[in-house]
């Protein structure tokens, strides 16, 4: 199951929001979308799903370009995960991971044991069987976040999109989000804010800058200190650690004004500049 766009640009008015972007996302990959506020993540995470129609150019879903898909179709190939997921039904956890068996139901297929099945063993996979009966409104942010993947994983995609997914978590619940993530072993597409997290889950990371896709490689290819500058305006040390895992370190921007020397981490390991 592959998933690409080939030039799509979407405008508002004279506002080009998402600019010629070509993207391949590799079967498999945990492909990271980092970018500041407003360089058009969301966007182009609505364009990649199908709920928006590109300007110009094509997203492709297994070889089938999106727009000519049924949303039943597409939502049993790909799941998203929007950023401001929400729900102010009064709804049980349970009922909450049940919403993404729709793409299946119909009058000729209502609600089976499979169904069951698949939501039960999928609460157990995000770690809220235990919960399965509060109402969404009694359950934390980390908790709500992980019925979310929920709600997608139910439906089975082989892709899931997520726009910050990690979003008002603790540092253990973003961590653990994440590796949950990871560990489904689908190919996945996540805008991400933090870049150290971006570092360490992603097999590659593109950047986004004022609706244009700028880079898209490798992490501690993507992540150099001149980008980090140029896109967020930032002053960051990069590390690279002998595994090829890349570690940066933010600069405060003004005050002591000192350079940040490498130290390595305390592991022995050894760093080096890029
Ligand atoms: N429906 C819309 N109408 C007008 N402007 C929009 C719309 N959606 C997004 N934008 C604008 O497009 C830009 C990119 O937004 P977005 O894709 O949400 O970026 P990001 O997710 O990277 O923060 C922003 O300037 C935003 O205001
Ligand atoms: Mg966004």
């Amino acid at each position: 199951m592959t998933l690409s766009a080939s030039n799509i640009s979407w405008s508002v008015g004279a506002a080009s929001i998402v600019d010629d972007v070509s993207l391949e996302v590799r079967e498999g990959e945990f492909l990271g979308l980092i970018g500041p506020n407003g360089s058009g993540k969301t966007s182009l995470m609505a364009l990649l799903s199908g709920i928006r129609k590109p300007r110009s150019g094509e997203v492709i879903l297994d070889g089938v370009p999106i727009g000519r898909m049924g949303r039943r179709e597409v939502a049993r190939h790909l799941a998203l995960v929007e950023q401001q997921a929400e729900t102010a039904d009064r709804i049980t956890a349970r009922q909450a991971v049940e919403l993404g068996r729709t793409p299946y139901l119909g009058p000729l297929s209502p609600w089976s044991a499979n169904d069951d099945a698949v939501v039960e063993a999928t609460l157990e996979n995000v770690d809220m069987a235990h919960l399965a009966g509060r109402l969404w409104h009694t359950l934390s942010g980390g908790e709500r976040q992980r019925l979310h993947i929920g709600r997608a994983l139910a439906q089975k995609p082989k892709i899931l999109l997520l726009d910050e997914p990690t979003n008002h978590l603790d540092i253990g619940h973003q961590i653990g989000l994440l590796d949950l993530v990871r560990r489904q072993g689908l190919t996945v597409v996540a805008a991400l804010h933090d870049l150290n997290h971006a570092a360490m889950f992603c097999d590659r990371i593109a950047v986004m800058q004022a609706g244009r896709l700028v880079a898209v490689g490798r992490p501690f290819e993507v992540l150099t200190a001149e980008r980090i500058r140029d896109v967020f305006g930032v002053e960051a040390a990069i590390e690279i650690d002998i595994e090829g895992g890349c570690h940066i370190r933010f600069q405060a921007q003004s005050g002591r004004g000192g350079r940040s020397v490498s130290m390595g981490d305390g592991t022995g390991k050894r760093f080096s500049r890029s």
